[in-house]
């Protein structure tokens, strides 16, 4: 199974007048031609998945599961979710999400 990095970019993820961080979608499209990464991992920009409260929110989809990771609030971490990709690219999809974004980690109620 091709791992899904699912961004959310609704109704309040990205959305600058709410105080959340604008998503860099045309950034992270641009980095994911460039680095052939579309063949490794999806990567998909939605509308809103749900959990708004801990906007800005990203869905991870591996073989091993889904993990939710919620209050993205900076360009490093999107910079990360582009290098995690470039790593499955490289080492195969079983490579681990990295510590840092594990720490954005939470379970939808
Ligand atoms: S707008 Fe992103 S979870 Fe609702």
């Amino acid at each position: 199974m091709k791992p899904t990095i699912n961004i959310c970019d609704g109704c309040c993820c990205g959305r600058v007048n709410k105080s959340n961080m604008a998503v860099p979608t045309t950034e992270l499209k641009a980095l994911w031609n460039e680095h052939n990464l579309a063949q490794h991992v999806n990567l998909r920009v939605t509308s809103c998945l749900g959990p708004c409260s801990r906007a800005n929110v990203t869905l991870v989809s591996t073989s091993e599961g889904r993990t939710w990771l919620g209050g993205i609030a900076s360009e490093d971490h999107y910079q990360t979710l582009v290098d995690w990709a470039q790593n499955i690219a490289v080492n195969g999809p079983q490579h681990p999400l990295p510590d840092s974004l594990l720490t954005l980690k939470f379970t939808p109620v």
